[in-house]
């Protein structure tokens, strides 16, 4: 592909370039990574993809869907969660990142381990998945807090050390990203179509795909785990639920445990590109609404109308 002739545009935040491909926008080294596994990938009927766009809640849905799907089988032998990996890794670390640990396909994989997680949407998905069936489970977000955390991530990491440091935070405006994250150019963007790709596939396959919202999540997460479980074919016992399995599960991965661990609060992660994060980048508040404290009116009802257009006739609603 002649990368010259793709669309290209300012990422203000993270101070690269974003290029259009089959409607989204991708950092280069993504973008180029995105090709290889649609090229190479070659999914399993048995694996389970957990599916959000950036700042959706991709680190939470990572680690329930690795407290389910392993839960007595390998870590947990002692059945109160206590050697369970989330407790010394992120979620990031357990569960394998489609388009950052599969170019090339040469990672090999836990033969053990159905999980998945990417941030790719649904049409760009390597067609091994779709032909072979392979269950899907999405966290989508409310648009206004998706930016909010959008904007303090990319605020966050960019570090001393980041070479693109310097640029961003001289050319990054909350207003301006606003607006490029309106206009649907951010990373993984536009919001809204990658959340009804995944929506419009949930309601034609509810068997195949599992559409959830972080607001929902929040709200009721020992519900969510419950749901979960069955979707990927594991419901809890009898037994299970007498020893509080799931209340554990909703535990273990609740923010304010996950977020008070010493490896996400010291722990670094340096494989994202070109960019150094740290742990902790990933857990800033884990709340609904906070957009509240961050939006101007005008900005609110800017993205709230959007919405309103983008969702028209599809049911949804955020
Ligand atoms: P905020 O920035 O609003 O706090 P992603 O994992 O897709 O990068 O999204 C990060 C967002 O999910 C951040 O939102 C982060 O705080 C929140 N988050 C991380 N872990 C969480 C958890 N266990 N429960 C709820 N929210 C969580």
């Amino acid at each position: 592909m002649l990368l010259t002739k793709i669309p290209r545009v300012k990422c203000l935040s993270c101070s690269t370039e974003l290029y259009q491909y089959q409607g989204f926008w991708y950092p280069l080294d993504i973008l180029e990574s995105l090709i290889s596994i649609q090229e190479n990938f070659k999914a399993k009927p048995t694996d389970i993809f957990l599916c959000a766009s950036p700042k959706a809640g991709f680190t939470w849905l990572k680690a329930l869907g690795f407290a389910i799907e392993t839960r007595r089988t390998r870590f947990d032998n002692d059945d109160d969660l206590s050697t369970n990996p989330l407790l010394k890794k992120l979620s990031h670390d357990v569960v394998p990142w489609l388009e950052l640990d599969f170019t090339n396909n040469i990672k090999s994989r836990d033969p053990k381990l159905p999980l998945l997680a990417t941030h790719l949407p649904y049409t760009s998905l390597p067609e091994s998945v779709i032909s072979s069936g392979c269950k899907i489970i999405y966290m989508c977000r409310e648009p206004k807090d998706t930016f909010v955390s959008y904007w303090h991530f990319f605020q966050r990491i960019i570090l001393p050390n980041n070479k693109y440091s310097k640029e961003a935070q001289v050319s990054a405006s909350f207003e301006k990203e606003f607006e490029l994250f309106c206009e649907g150019k951010s990373v993984g963007g536009p919001y809204w179509d990658h959340v009804l790709g995944l929506w419009r596939a949930s309601i034609e396959k509810p068997g195949t795909v599992l559409f959830l919202k972080y607001e929902e999540v929040k709200g009721n997460t020992l519900f969510s785990v419950r749901k979960l479980a069955e979707f990927i074919g594991k419901p809890f016992s009898d037994k299970e639920e007498m020893e509080r399995v799931p209340q554990r599960i909703v535990e273990l991965c609740s923010f304010e445990n996950l977020s008070n661990l010493k490896v996400n609060k010291e722990g670094k992660r340096l494989s994202v590109g070109p960019l150094e994060i740290d742990h902790s980048a990933f857990f800033r508040k884990g709340m609904s609404g906070d957009w509240k404290n961050h939006l101007a009116d005008e900005m609110k009802e800017t993205m709230d109308q959007i919405s309103k257009e983008k969702l028209l006739g599809s049911n949804l609603v955020f």
